[in-house]
């Protein structure tokens, strides 16, 4: 006998009439996964401290016809996290996705930079994560709601760089424990939770990357030089695995950092 997922394959990825809280929305993957949902038939809470940003990002989701919400906030404490969960429940009655992709970059080295700079990091990337885990994993224990959460690690969660990142590095690190962690803690609940990590894709992070200015090239080349695809990403590339991660196929895929990164790590 034919399974009906065998028959009708494109149905694990069906997320129609699911709603999605996305942290960072603002920002390249955030937009990425807002306009991919939003033309999936997703509803959509979007969240982010910049005002005139995330509105731009409003009105591409709209122009597809999606369902969309608004918090001006980013994940910096538990009534921000809090905030975003009750601001979709209100306006959908449940919230399945998570997707935490607000964070930051600060580079410089230890001996220079301050102890203020890299808590910064930290806070950007893992507080937030953490916060984001705590009030909407919270409601799916409480609601039984198979919940997906899906984290932004990078390649530098397991790779040093020789370019100052005490912050990013440690910070990306322990966002892939966290991902381990709560995959663990919450799998007999059948919540999943999984995070990407990529090389470099182009977004207000790595834009100097992309530049033709003498450190954007030498960057770039000593990157490209570790890159067996041999191209830097758009954001585009992600939004497979990111479609992967949040749809019905990736049920039994739980507390793994998928790198999407060219090749990089298997180098
Ligand atoms: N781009 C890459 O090559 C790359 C590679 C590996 C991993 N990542 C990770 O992917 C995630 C998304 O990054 P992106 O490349 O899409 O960057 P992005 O375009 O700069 O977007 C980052 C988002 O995070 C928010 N943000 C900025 N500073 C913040 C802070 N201090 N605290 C909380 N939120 C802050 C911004 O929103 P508001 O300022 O509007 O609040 C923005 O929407 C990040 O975790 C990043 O580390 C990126």
């Amino acid at each position: 006998m034919i399974s009906d997922t065998l028959k009708n394959p494109l149905s694990m990825f069906d997320v129609r009439g699911k709603s999605a809280v996305i942290t960072g929305a603002s920002g390249a993957f955030g937009r990425g996964c807002a306009l991919m949902l939003a033309s999936l038939g997703v509803d959509l809470t979007l969240a982010s401290g910049s005002k005139a940003e995330l509105d731009e990002v409003v009105a591409e989701v709209k122009s597809l016809g999606g369902k969309v919400q608004v918090v001006y906030r980013r994940p910096d404490t538990l009534e921000d996290a809090e905030a975003m969960l009750k601001t979709g429940l209100d306006a959908y009655g449940k919230v399945d996705q998570l997707i935490v992709a607000s964070g930051y970059n600060k580079a410089g080295f230890i001996h220079e930079q301050s102890y203020e700079e890299w808590q910064n990091v930290m806070d950007a990337n893992v507080r937030g994560e953490y916060l984001m885990a705590k009030a909407v994993g919270t409601y799916w224990l409480a609601q039984k709601i198979k919940g997906k959460m899906l984290m932004m690690s990078s390649v530098r969660g397991r790779h040093g760089n020789i370019s100052g990142y005490t912050g990013y590095c440690a910070s990306k690190g322990a966002t892939d424990a966290l991902t381990r962690v709560l995959a663990t803690e919450w799998a007999k609940h059948g919540i999943t939770v999984n995070s990407i990590g990529p090389t470099v894709f182009r977004s207000k992070l790595t834009a100097w990357m992309y530049s033709d200015d003498e450190l954007g090239q030498a960057t770039r080349a000593r990157s490209l030089s570790r890159i067996p695809l041999g191209r830097l990403a758009e954001v585009e590339d992600l939004m497979g695995m990111a479609l992967y991660l949040l749809a019905p196929a990736s049920d039994f895929c739980t507390g793994q950092v998928i790198y999407v990164d060219g090749g990089f790590t298997a180098g």
